[in-house]
C-alpha cells in the first residue's frame, strides 16, 4: 500500500467515518457496478473511492487487476483483509490518496467511481476529469452518483448539491470525437430507513467508452 499524506479535513472526516464505527457498507458489490461491469473483459481497473473494497473485490474475482484508491487508511485495511478472506489479496493494491490533489499513477481498462460523494470537500471536476485522463483506448469510464437524497429522507442531514446527468458529462469536458456514451440513465432502486419506511432512491450512471 502506497501513503500519500492528504490534509485535514476531508481526510479527518472520512477516517473518523470509518474508524468510529464497524464495517461501514454492506460488503456487496454496487449494484450499477454488476449492471454495467459484467459483460467487459477483465483488465486492468482502477476503483476511486473504493472505501472498504466490495467493488474492487467483485472486480478481481472475476479477473480484473484492480488498483482502489480511498482517502481514509482504516477503509484501506478493511478493503484490503476483505480481499484477503475472498482469496484475491495478490490482484489488487490499495493506495491512499485524497483524490483531487492527488491521483494514481497509470492508465487502466476500466476506471469506475461509485458515490464518490461527499459531505466535506471534494473537487468533483478535478477528479472527474483526471479520471478520463487515466482510462486506456479503448477503457470504460463508469461513474455512478446519488441524484438526490432517498424518498423518505424528509429532513437532509446536511446541504448538497446533487449532480445533473447532463452536468457531469460538461464537467467532464471530453475532447470531441475520442468518447462515445453507451449509457447515461438514472436508476430507482428499493431503499428503507434506518427505522424502517420503505422508499426509493435514485442513482445516475455514465458508462463512457474511449476510442
Ligand atoms: C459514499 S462512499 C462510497 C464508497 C464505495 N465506493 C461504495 O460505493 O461503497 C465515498 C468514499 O469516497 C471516499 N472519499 C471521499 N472523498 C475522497 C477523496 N477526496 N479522495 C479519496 N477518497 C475519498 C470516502 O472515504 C468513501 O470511502
Amino acid at each position: 500500500m502506497t501513503d500519500t499524506p492528504a490534509p485535514a479535513p476531508a481526510a479527518e472526516f472520512w477516517e473518523a467515518r470509518y474508524r468510529d464505527t464497524g464495517r461501514v457498507w454492506s460488503g456487496r458489490p454496487n449494484e450499477l457496478l454488476v449492471q454495467e461491469a459484467a459483460e467487459l473483459a477483465p483488465g486492468t481497473a482502477l476503483d476511486l473511492g473504493c472505501g472498504e473494497g466490495a467493488d474492487a473485490v467483485w472486480l478481481a474475482s472475476r479477473g480484473w487487476r484492480v488498483t482502489g484508491a480511498d482517502i481514509s487508511a482504516t477503509a484501506l485495511e478493511r478493503a484490503a483483509g476483505h480481499a484477503a478472506e475472498a482469496g484475491v489479496g495478490d490482484r489488487v493494491a490499495w493506495e491512499r490518496h485524497e483524490l483531487g490533489p492527488s491521483f494514481p499513477e497509470g492508465s487502466f481498462d476500466l476506471v469506475s467511481a461509485h458515490y464518490l460523494q461527499s459531505p466535506v470537500a471534494l473537487d468533483q471536476q478535478t477528479v472527474l476529469r483526471a479520471a478520463a485522463r487515466a482510462v486506456a483506448p479503448g477503457g470504460t469510464l463508469l461513474v455512478v452518483m446519488h441524484a438526490g437524497w432517498p424518498s423518505w429522507q424528509t429532513e437532509p442531514p446536511f446541504d448538497a448539491v446533487f449532480p445533473t446527468l447532463d452536468g457531469v458529462l460538461a464537467e467532464l469536458a471530453l475532447p470531441a470525437g475520442e468518447w462515445s456514451v453507451e449509457t447515461r440513465r438514472t436508476a430507482r432502486r428499493p431503499s428503507v430507513s434506518p427505522d424502517g419506511v420503505e422508499g426509493f432512491r435514485e442513482d445516475h450512471v455514465w458508462r463512457l467508452r474511449r476510442a
